[in-house]
């Protein structure tokens, strides 16, 4: 969600008539592709007359390709070429275009439509102080308005300008105009977007573009430019809020200068000011601000700083320094609002990563609570998220960090989550607050561990965990290996997926969510039962990879011993002991694994025995080896 916020804040292009440094305004444009988006845009662009240097030259390229006579750029060209360009950048999701006049600064994000949209739309949003919602005057409020105006304003996006287009095309009606606006104006305070501003305009000949058009005296508002043009920017509102400085990097080029940067996310900053350093919770004092040019009296929201601090104390990246008399809060679980962006649904349970602000951390999300309906913001029951879904879940981090809630702070409070295989953003979400339990529960300290109990059995504790295809001979394995355990005097216990279906685990089916679960529960008890100082077997298809991992993550470094039991599909199939494959292929049987439900292989597990080459037996006597190679068993 950083996009917007990472981009300069000095724009290349400066006009020479302006020398007061002027506010930069962050806007979105949402509609689908037969609203005129990229002729609003070009037409936005070519009325400001401050196209960027490359942007000239690429349409004066296109023009000379095109065989176009003259100097003038031409209005429908410049927008073919945006259209173009766009068609052109399908691996850029959202482009951002400048542009400037005598009074502001605009960055414009242009987000293509289609149905990643709800990615690109939190993308391009993030940081926007005001959506430009169009919609086509012969079509109204459409599905796609409601959707893109419910983004609008989960993001927290307070300023709306329904831009009411193509009003030549139904003779400049008033009534046109005034129907569809009452329309929206009634959906928008339900949502609650309380500030929308609409206007009738014809993007393509320019009428009520930047002045007010002859062709409809009847609309006294003013015309979209002039709007942009003095409306709120956000960065002023900020400024007024606590001091939050997210640091980015600890400069430190010699011994006598440790500098600290980042982003204002709100505030301002000066020299001598006050500070609480969070998580650490250390107060001092600001000793230096240094700008670009040398020692600076005072540094902005949204500016980029170094600073140094008066007491030697331990900062590094992901912290926030924060007004000490209004510092953020510090918390490691949450109740939070999830947007999906991943094709791969979001899966309760899993252990993904989340980068909030400069930090990343791990971190799982727990069953929504509810889903959103896009349309209306209504709650609808949810297991999980899809591609493009929203909803409201609980968030679980491996650590306490710093933070605001999202309508505070969309910088402090926002958060992208991180698939850890892939490392590809998955998610977007805000934070809503923080979930008191975790502040209550503080772990307990116990005089006899892990060490004792193992001591008194004479044994080193272990994980044998077992993975691979249904019907591959797990059970059958790890079963001749707790016997032979149990023949030395060993202490063991066997988790078996079968048996555990039964008991523990009998609320879970076998969708990928249903597996998360069985596999986080199992985790679990193999780690309890590990630090009770047994040898634990575990017996499951364990078909992801991630779980595994978080498995393995739990258990001390050494304690985990992934077995995989690794069996081609089709000798699985032909073994088919239980009938399951039988059922699977004739579709009785749905989520079946290997059949129309995933197996992820390990990629390097401590042992792979190969069932169709190796009896059960032997299989077992290579776990012992292994065992006794690692000292786990004499
Ligand atoms: S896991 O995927 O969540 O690890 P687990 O090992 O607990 O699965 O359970 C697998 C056992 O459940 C299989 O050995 C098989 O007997 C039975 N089973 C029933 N339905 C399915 C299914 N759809 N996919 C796989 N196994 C199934």
């Amino acid at each position: 969600m950083e996009l917007l916020t990472e981009l300069p804040t000095q724009l290349p292009l400066q006009r020479q008539d302006a020398p007061a440094p002027k506010s930069l305004l962050r806007f979105i444009t949402c509609g689908s592709v037969d609203d005129g988006k990229s002729t609003l845009i070009g037409r936005l662009l070519y009325d400001s007359k401050t196209l960027l240097q490359d942007q000239l030259d690429a349409v004066a390229q296109d023009s000379r390709k095109w065989g176009t006579q003259g100097e003038a750029i031409d209005f429908a060209l410049l927008v073919d070429g945006l259209a173009a360009e766009r068609e052109q950048g399908i691996t850029i999701d959202v482009a951002y275009r400048y542009f400037a006049t005598a009074r502001r600064k605009f960055i414009v994000a242009d987000t293509p439509g289609h149905e990643q949209y709800t990615r690109n739309m939190v993308t391009g949003a993030s940081g926007a102080d005001l959506a430009v919602i169009l919609v086509d005057a012969r079509k109204g409020v459409l599905e796609q308005t409601r959707r893109h105006s419910c983004l609008v304003q989960l993001i927290g996006i307070r300023q709306v300008v329904l831009a009411i287009n193509k009003m030549d095309l139904v003779g400049h009606d008033e009534e046109v105009f005034a129907r569809i606006a009452a329309e929206y104006r009634a959906f928008a305070a339900r949502i609650g977007l309380a500030q929308v501003t609409s206007i009738p305009i014809s993007a393509l000949s320019g009428a009520n573009m930047t002045e007010p058009s002859a062709a409809m005296p009847w609309y006294q508002g003013p015309a979209l430019l002039p709007l942009l043009e003095d409306c709120e920017v956000d960065e002023t509102r900020l400024q007024a809020k606590p001091l939050r400085l997210p640091i980015q990097w600890v400069n430190r080029p010699n011994l006598d200068f440790r500098g600290y940067c980042g982003q204002l996310a709100s505030g301002v900053l000066q020299p001598g000011q006050r500070v609480r350093i969070l998580p650490s919770g250390r107060s001092t004092r600001v000793a230096r601000l240094v700008g670009l040019h040398g020692d600076a009296p005072l540094a902005l929201a949204g500016e980029s700083v170094t600073i140094t601090l008066e007491d030697e104390v331990d900062v590094s990246r992901g912290d926030i320094l924060c007004a000490e008399d209004s510092p953020a809060e510090v918390a490691d679980q949450f109740e939070c609002t999830l947007v999906w962006m991943a094709e791969e649904p979001m899966l309760p349970g899993r252990p993904y990563l989340v980068k909030l602000g400069t930090r990343t951390v791990g971190a799982t999300v727990t069953e929504p609570k509810y889903k959103l309906n896009v349309n209306t913001l209504e709650h609808l029951a949810a297991k999980q998220l899809e591609l493009n879904e929203i909803g409201v879940c609980k968030l679980a981090l491996d650590r306490a960090v710093p933070f605001d809630a999202y309508a505070e702070n969309r910088t402090t409070g926002g958060f992208i989550v991180i698939d850890r295989m892939t490392n590809n953003t998955v998610g977007a979400g805000m934070l809503h607050f923080a979930l008191r339990r975790a502040h209550n529960i503080h772990p307990q300290h116990l005089d006899v561990d892990q060490a004792a109990r193992s001591a008194i059995k004479g044994q080193q504790p272990v994980v044998l965990w077992f993975t691979g295809l249904s019907g591959a001979g797990k059970s059958t394995i790890a079963n001749l290996v707790e016997k032979k355990l149990l023949a030395q005097g060993r202490h063991s216990y066997l988790l078996d997926g079968d048996n555990l279906r039964h008991g523990l685990n009998k609320d879970l089916g076998f969708t990928a969510a249903d597996r998360v679960e069985n596999i986080r529960r199992v985790a679990e008890v193999a780690r309890l039962m590990v630090d009770a100082g047994l040898i634990v077997l575990t017996a499951f298809i364990s078909p992801f990879r991630a779980e595994r991992r978080m498995a393995r993550a739990l258990l001390p470094e050494g304690q985990f011993i992934e077995v995989h039991v690794d069996t081609p599909l089709d000798v699985a199939e032909a073994r088919d002991v239980k009938g399951l494959y039988a059922k699977a292929r004739r579709g009785e049987l749905k989520n079946f694994t290997g059949i129309d439900s995933p197996y992820e292989p390990p990629e390097a597990p401590e042992l792979r025995v190969d069932t169709a080459t190796m009896s059960a037996e032997d299989a077992a006597e290579r776990v012992l080896a292994l065992l006794r190679q690692r000292g786990v068993i004499g």
